[in-house]
């Protein structure tokens, strides 16, 4: 038997390299690097082409068993997660430290208790009793919900065992610690081995089971981003932890689909639903500024009015300008400026441009190109847009507006917000009731548009 190597492995990535070094060649993170046991390697003598046994093949056009789902109840956490958890599932729920995850699965573990399934909190990070005083804060000190303080999966797992519950939260799958690997806890190899574990004993016992996972600075799971391939599904629970806002989103879902999303907003009393997320979104808004714009975004079948803010200020000359992006992607803004300014001749280069979604919001739909250019002429011209009119479409670096998906269901949640007017791509008679369409395929007709009115 050769002898084991050794092995370096990322703890951002998981990428494995044989010898340490300082920055990881893979994802470029700098010390992230960390020796861990080698495994055995061995001789490729046998030959795994006999022996084994036989595998049972079946027609795709079997007959399907669709897969129990529990609801919760809460209604924005169901749909998220595609229509309620399922028997015996792995769900890694991910998130900044202190955006809420702990007290989401709380709400969710109570409402599943009263529901009747037995249900076992599992806190790697807090004692139970900080834990208990978070439910009487919540007023849900009463829920029958089994707590304890544990990071030994081996203790962890014996327990449950014994009794195994239909649902049980790990919080976190960092603080775990498996005794069959070497490691301190938040490793990745300790990470991977207690997930392992702890989704077989769900597989075996039919338990759903919630992993906890913190994330990086980046926006990845750290260490838990490899466990995103072994669990079933992953969610992504996301917002400003200065703003009230939080959005659960499906990254992926072994059961459904990805593209629902569950608003909520942190409140004293913990996190309560948000059944009209466009009008939480644009509350603050004010009549007519220079630099705002109303943006129907599409999270998964749903339209969300979000408002796009944008400021300029001249400098003088030489300095370096600055943007800043809040809320969206910022070489995409780049692309914006560097397509208005080549085809349609309004320079920013020597202005400062600040961008923010409100609300704190994060924006993917590259429908929101229109909605942001807008407000960069907008604010660029010092004219506001109507107050009444939302807008979106993409926009290519040619400085053509691309139709979009979904535009009837953007242009019926304005026209259900009461917004009277659409500033959009140019598409065959798409038109709904009330809403004042206006179509565009040029994003210099936009600015020519915009720019002419008084
Ligand atoms: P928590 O669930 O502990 O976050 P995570 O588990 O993702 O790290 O929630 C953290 C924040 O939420 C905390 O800073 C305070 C706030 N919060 C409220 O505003 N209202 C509440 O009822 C609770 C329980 C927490
Ligand atoms: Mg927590």
């Amino acid at each position: 038997m050769a002898k084991p190597k050794k092995k370096y492995v990322c703890q951002n990535c998981g990428a494995i390299s044989h010898r340490w070094e300082g920055q990881c060649a893979e994802c470029g993170e700098w010390n992230t690097l960390v020796e861990e046991a080698g495994d055995t390697v061995f001789a490729a003598k046998h030959n795994l082409q006999t022996g084994g046994r036989e595998v049972r093949f079946v027609g795709l056009d079997t007959e399907i068993q669709l897969p129990d789902r529990k609801k919760t109840g809460i209604e924005e956490f169901d749909r998220a997660v595609g229509g309620g958890l399922v028997a015996g599932s792995a769900t890694l729920m991910g998130g900044d430290p202190g955006i809420g995850k702990s007290t989401l699965l709380l709400q969710v573990s109570a409402k599943l208790a009263d529901a009747g399934c037995s249900v076992a909190y599992i806190s790697g990070e807090e004692a139970a009793d900080q834990v208990r005083l978070r439910a009487r804060r919540l007023g849900l000190g009463k829920a029958s919900v089994q707590l304890a303080s544990a990071t030994s999966v081996r203790d962890i797992l014996t327990t449950l065992g014994k009794n195994p519950p239909d649902f049980a939260v790990i919080d976190s799958i960092q603080t775990m610690h498996s005794d069959l690997i070497e490691g301190a806890p938040g490793t990745v190899s300790q990470v991977r081995a207690s997930a392992q574990e702890i989704i077989k004993f769900a597989k075996q016992h039919g338990t759903m089971v919630m992993l906890v996972g913190h994330v990086t600075k980046d926006g990845n799971i750290a260490g838990p981003r490899v466990l995103e391939h072994m669990v079933d599904t992953v969610m992504s629970f996301e917002g400003e932890r200065s703003h009230q806002y939080r959005i659960l989103r499906s990254i992926k879902n072994r059961f459904g689909g990805t593209d629902e999303i569950g608003v909520f907003a942190m409140e004293e009393m913990g996190l309560s639903e948000v059944q009209n997320p466009s009008a939480l979104f644009l509350t603050d808004r004010h009549e007519e500024v220079t630099g705002a714009t109303v943006f129907p975004a599409l999270e998964g079948t749903r339209p969300v009015l979000v408002e796009i803010q944008a400021l300029t200020v001249r400098l003088a000359s030489g300095a370096t300008p600055r943007r800043s992006v809040v809320g969206w992607d910022s070489s995409r803004l780049a692309m914006i400026l560097a397509v208005l300014e080549a085809r349609c001749g309004l320079s920013f280069s020597g202005a400062e441009v600040y961008l923010n979604i409100a609300g704190g919001y994060r924006l993917t739909d590259p429908a929101a190109d229109l909605a942001v250019a807008a407000a960069l002429i907008s604010a660029h011209a010092e004219k506001p847009m109507p107050s009444d009119a939302v807008i979106f479409g993409e926009i290519s670096l040619s400085g053509e507006i691309r139709p979009v998906s979904n535009t009837a269901l953007r242009l019926k949640e304005a026209s259900k917000l009461g917004f009277g007017k659409a500033l959009v791509p140019a598409s065959k008679g798409k038109t709904t009731d009330g809403v004042n369409v206006v179509n565009f395929g040029k994003l210099a007709n936009l600015v020519d548009h915009m720019l002419s009115r008084d």
